[in-house]
């Protein structure tokens, strides 16, 4: 079969690629700050809780379908039961409506790799941002006023993901992962070191790290360690299905997810390590404590890194190297997301790979940059990302986990499937973790979000603009699904499971 040679060409290119997908604006921006709140030293109990017995369960499954049923999300689920398939539109809509906003943010990153030479921010890198760079409009809400200066920056973004996508899954996906993923490495450790040489390190150490033990009897810590754990690993929403479709047969699965697992944490942690030396250095340097300076994401990259980059002493390089790899950890993320669309487009409607890019690729950048390239669009961003987050990914995650459980059965010839080749046998503790316990801590954190967001209006937007970008998107979303599973299939691909056939991914090129 000719199909196998168009995957990942070695299980090194695969475990890359993964990486590339897992480690992004996750680690470096998210991280940190939930670490810091969530009790400190101290967040390492959920935070390993949560990836032991969440996340590296979940991603086994994730590998187990890809692997086992060779398709994209659709037509895996399609091949596990007549009944399945619009779970997997569900899981590509997700991606399709984290791609737009997340382009965004890659863009943003690829304006402050520049302005981090000049200092462009000026006095008032908070002003800046939202003043003279976003243009932000007076009130939250989309508006058709389009901002250059992140229009044109988000289009590039986006040419450069549909050309690597264009290229295929070995000669794109697999190759990008190949040179970046290690410089990547390079230049973050680079930073982390140059960042522990900052006056003033010491401090913002001391405060990530000092544990606070009663973060532990607090439910909303658990919650925030596996919202983290889920959305860091980028398990449970297609993403790894799609990528798993394309790894040889005889590939160890277990033991690539092991690595890529802990890669990506070790990656965390070195955020966490990185940036908070670079906070202690800003607080010091402006005689307040630790606490004060602290940001989340958009305020921590956007507005916190400026003031670093400002006051430190070689501050241009230290701009690069932190733009620079939010660049590369975004774009490598991105390009995984997206590949989830396209392929799933593709299996449906038998297209070639470049025509699919085409007509999903172009669609996507240009509702990504009506929403996001235009005055309203940071507002309508920080909406669907915090609602998508939780009533997205999260739901569909515990959703799938007890169809396919209880359901459907399949977990035992998945279960089979893995363990032919695998260095981490899936035993009953699997089936005990995917079948019953993390659902059922997924539907304790989701009921909490959800008292959560019905309390207390979130940042104070508009009820509008929450109901059209947050609630309305996680609705529409599963409904669009069941839609879409409805239209034929028109590539001729089989819809049966493939079995232990040896190929059969169906055409890459
Ligand atoms: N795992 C990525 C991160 O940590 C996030 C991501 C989200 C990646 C969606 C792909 C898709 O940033
Ligand atoms: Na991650």
């Amino acid at each position: 079969e000719a199909s196998e040679k168009h995957g990942f060409s070695t299980r090194r290119a695969f475990i890359l690629a993964a990486i590339g997908s897992a480690v992004g604006l996750g680690n470096i921006w998210r991280f940190p700050y939930v670490a810091y709140e969530g009790g400190g030293g101290a967040f390492i109990v959920p935070y390993l809780v949560a990836l032991l017995l969440a996340g590296i369960p979940m991603l086994f499954l994730d590998y187990a379908i890809g692997h086992r049923l060779r398709g994209s999300p659709p037509l895996s689920f399609r091949r596990v039961s007549r009944k399945a398939e619009w779970l997997g539109w569900w899981q590509v809509l997700i991606c399709a409506v984290i791609a737009v906003y997340y382009a965004a943010i890659i863009a943003w990153a690829v304006r402050y790799t520049g302005f981090s030479i000049d200092q462009s921010w000026g006095a008032d890198p908070e002003a800046f941002l939202f003043g003279d760079f976003l243009q932000a409009a007076e009130t939250p809400g989309p508006t058709l006023e389009v901002v250059p200066g992140v229009m044109i920056p988000m289009v590039i973004v986006w040419l450069v993901t549909l050309a690597v996508l264009a290229l295929g899954v070995q000669g794109g996906i697999g190759r990008v992962a190949t040179v970046f993923i290690p410089l990547l490495v390079v230049a973050f450790a680079v930073l982390v070191v140059r960042a522990l040489f900052l006056p003033g390190s010491e401090l913002g150490l001391d405060a990530l790290f000092s544990p606070d033990w009663a973060a532990l009897g607090d439910p909303s810590v658990w919650v925030a360690a596996f919202g983290q754990i889920f959305f860091s690993l980028s398990v449970g929403f297609g993403i790894m299905i799609t990528y798993a479709s394309y790894v040889d047969r005889k590939t160890d699965m277990t033991g690539s997810g092991a690595v890529v697992a802990f890669s990506n944490s070790g990656f965390e942690v070195l955020a966490g390590i990185g940036i908070f030396a670079a906070l202690g250095f800003m607080a010091q340097a402006a005689g307040v404590a630790v606490s004060e300076v602290v940001a989340n994401g958009i305020g921590l990259a956007f507005v916190g890194f400026p003031t670093i980059i400002s006051e430190a002493p070689a501050g241009a390089l230290i701009g690069l190297l932190f733009f620079g790899s939010l660049v590369v950890a975004g774009l490598t993320s991105l390009i995984s997301i997206t590949e989830v669309v396209i392929s799933a487009v593709r299996d449906k409607l038998g297209l070639t790979r470049p025509v699919a890019v085409a007509v999903v690729g172009l669609p996507m950048m240009l509702i990504s940059c009506l929403f996001f390239g235009t005055t309203g669009g940071v507002y309508v961003l920080d909406t669907m990302d915090t609602w998508i987050n939780s009533f997205g990914i999260l739901v569909v995650a515990a959703v799938a986990m007890l169809l396919l459980t209880y359901v459907w059965r399949a977990l035992p010839a998945l279960a089979d499937h893995m363990n032919r080749i695998s260095s981490i046998h899936l035993g009953r503790w699997w089936f005990v973790l995917v079948g019953a316990v993390v659902p059922f801590v997924l539907l304790v954190i989701l009921g909490q979000d959800l008292w959560n967001r019905l309390e207390t209006p979130y940042e104070d937007y508009p009820a509008s603009l929450l109901n059209t970008f947050g609630w309305g998107v996680v609705i529409v979303v599963p409904i669009l699904a069941v839609l879409l599973s409805l239209l034929p299939w028109r590539s001729g691909l089989s819809l049966e499971d493939p079995g232990e056939e040896p190929s059969s991914r169906g055409p890459d090129e």
